[in-house]
């Protein structure tokens, strides 16, 4: 189909139909050599009640998969529409190794950014103790058991040890925030 001068292609429309899929808005921590991580990701879901099983998936160059990778532990936190929660997402959809964005200069590209600096949180009790926000609608402390290979992106499938809903208020989604990381 043509519209005005620019050719569609069956590529848009897939794109576009799997932009209208909704997902939940979450907050990845890991912790490795003391150090506190958190990643943005909406690629999250439960795929197993017994035992419990969350699903994500990892882009293969986050710094986020190489620390589960390193020593097993995550955990999920589920942002909250209530209060802050826009302005907490906001704060964590730069990377943590700033060279993961191509095209910046060597100096830029240097740059470690701590996306958890001035943000409440806690490390959970099990070590390595992964952040867990504390206003985050709820939690899941998650221990990997399976990494699956998938396409450009790693599943990595993480037995609940422990959750919990820490406030009240509706999950923040991608639906709410108009962002999509799909397609
Ligand atoms: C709205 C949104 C959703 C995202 N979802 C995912 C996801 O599900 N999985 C993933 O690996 N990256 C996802 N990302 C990208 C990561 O947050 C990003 O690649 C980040 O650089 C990885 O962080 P890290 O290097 O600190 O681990 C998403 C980004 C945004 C803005």
């Amino acid at each position: 189909m043509t519209i005005g001068r620019i050719e569609r292609t069956e590529d848009d429309d897939i794109r576009e139909a799997l932009h209208e899929f909704p997902y939940g808005i979450y907050v990845i921590g890991t912790t490795r050599d003391g150090r506190p991580n958190a990643m943005i990701a909406d690629w999250v879901m439960q795929i197993s009640f017994s035992p419990r099983l969350l699903a994500v998936g990892f882009e293969r160059d986050s710094s986020s998969l190489a620390r589960v990778r390193d020593n097993g532990a995550f955990t999920v936190n589920l942002l909250n529409q209530e209060g802050n929660g826009m302005a907490l997402a906001r704060g964590f959809v730069q990377p943590a190794d700033a060279s993961k964005v191509k095209g910046r200069s060597d100096d830029a590209a240097a740059q470690q950014h701590d996306k958890l600096a001035g943000i409440a949180y806690q490390l959970s009790e099990r070590e390595p103790g992964c952040p867990i926000l504390d206003d985050a609608l709820a939690y899941a402390e998650c221990a990997a058991e399976q990494f699956v290979e998938a396409g450009d992106h790693v599943l990595v499938l993480g037995r609940v040890l422990y959750a919990e809903v820490l406030n009240s208020g509706e999950p923040l989604t991608s639906t709410f925030t108009g962002w999509s990381y799909s397609g």
